[in-house]
């Protein structure tokens, strides 16, 4: 792996691996700021995910994370969570892996459900066979997952756990190379 000139990382996977409570953990072991692809949509629309679902659309949205990596292009010292989804479009996987280290978190269709069931405010899940949905679109995105720099389980990490193997993923993987 390429040791990087602008040491970021990035945090993709599926909804519910933990990716926001894992990220704020190593953000704040790195020094790093943390911010959220969905957090960022929402405040330069002023509107929630689920609403821009359900009024504009999917591709809507996606065009959105596309505009949002782009602008996190030329951050430094930063931890970037991403959207489910971000990574399936091949221009933004590329781009995130040219500022950014990037690790997916990684979890059984079980475990996610166990997450995610008691929560509202993902759009996709709103499936009348959700447990289903989870399967399918899991399986549909694990090729573009699994081209991260590295992968972690998180099905029986703790996020502390978690957010343990990622910095020290994340260290070894910027560390200087004589
Ligand atoms: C999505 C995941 C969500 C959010 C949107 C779509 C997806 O983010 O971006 O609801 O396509 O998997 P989280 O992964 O943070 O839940």
């Amino acid at each position: 792996m390429e040791i990087h000139r602008r040491p970021n990382l990035a945090l993709i996977g599926f909804m519910g691996t933990g990716k926001t409570s894992v990220g704020r953990h190593v953000a704040e072991q790195l020094g790093f700021e943390f911010l959220d692809t969905d957090e960022l949509i929402q405040s330069h629309t002023g509107r929630t995910i689920a609403d821009i679902f359900s009024k504009d659309g999917e591709p809507a949205f996606r065009e959105l994370e596309r505009q949002v990596v782009h602008e996190l292009s030329t951050r430094e010292k930063t931890l970037i969570a991403t959207g489910g989804g971000l990574p399936t479009h091949a221009e933004n996987l590329a781009t995130l892996k040219a500022f950014a280290v990037v690790i997916c978190l990684w979890a059984s269709p079980e475990k996610i459900w166990e997450r995610v069931r008691n929560q509202s405010h993902r759009p996709l899940l709103h499936d009348a066979e959700p447990q289903k949905k989870i399967r399918e679109l899991l399986a549909a995105r694990e090729p573009f997952y699994k081209q991260a720099d590295v992968l972690i389980n998180t099905d029986l990490r703790s996020v502390r756990e978690a957010a343990q193997q990622v910095a020290l993923q994340f260290k070894l993987a910027t560390r200087p190379r004589r």
